[in-house]
């Protein structure tokens, strides 16, 4: 369990008065050149991300969509949508929570835009709010079978810092991890 007793498996709708909230923003690839559109939610998006989310979770580890509502909309949380620079379709998201060490709740891109940079995008730009809004750090757990995402947290930083025996509802043990942003 994270600090705030919930399972976390790893959300944008700050105040719209949230000073910290930067505006739409087009970021270059971690390394290449086709770069998404990353901007904040927008209550539209619901239904797609919680659609996203089921496709890219397991039952039972992928969110109810009361759950994604709550972590959408947990004070202290921000959710920034990948979308396809051409056609505007969203391609992944990531739910962060802030604090002295800043928390990734999920990070989901859609099966056809992998391996594209996405998720990199995605990861950057919520490290760089939480940056921004103080955080010195960012924490995260992961299944210990989700190769992809150990292998993508590894690749940019993050270390394994300890194992949550049965973490998950299908009792899969979770790896916690973090990276440093100072
Ligand atoms: C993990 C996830 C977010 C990565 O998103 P992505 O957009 O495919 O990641 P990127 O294209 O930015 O990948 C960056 C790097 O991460 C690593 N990586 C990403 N997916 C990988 C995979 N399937 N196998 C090995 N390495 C991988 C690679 O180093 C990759 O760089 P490369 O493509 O130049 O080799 C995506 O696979 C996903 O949504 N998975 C399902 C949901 C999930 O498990 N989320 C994590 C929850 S803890």
């Amino acid at each position: 369990m994270d600090s705030m007793g919930e399972l976390w498996k790893t959300q944008l709708h700050p105040a719209r008065s949230d000073p910290l909230s930067p505006p739409t923003v087009r970021l270059a690839r971690y390394n290449v050149a086709v770069a998404p559109v990353i901007r904040d939610f927008q209550p539209d998006d619901f239904e797609i991300l919680w659609r996203m989310d089921q496709e890219c979770f397991p039952p039972g580890i992928a969110y109810s969509k009361p759950e994604l509502r709550a972590y959408l909309r947990h004070r202290g949380s921000f959710t920034m949508v990948a979308t396809d620079a051409e056609n505007g379709k969203v391609a992944g998201f990531i739910v962060a929570h802030g604090g002295p060490t800043g928390h990734i709740i999920t990070i989901d891109v859609a099966a056809k835009a992998r391996r594209s940079g996405v998720g990199a995008q995605l990861l950057r730009a919520a490290e760089d709010r939480l940056r921004a809004a103080g955080s010195c750090a960012v924490g995260l757990e992961t299944a210990v079978d989700n190769v992809s995402a150990l292998s993508f947290y590894k690749r940019y930083g993050y270390s394994v810092i300890r194992t949550l025996p049965r973490y998950y509802s299908n009792g899969v043990d979770a790896l916690v991890m973090k990276k440093e942003l100072t």
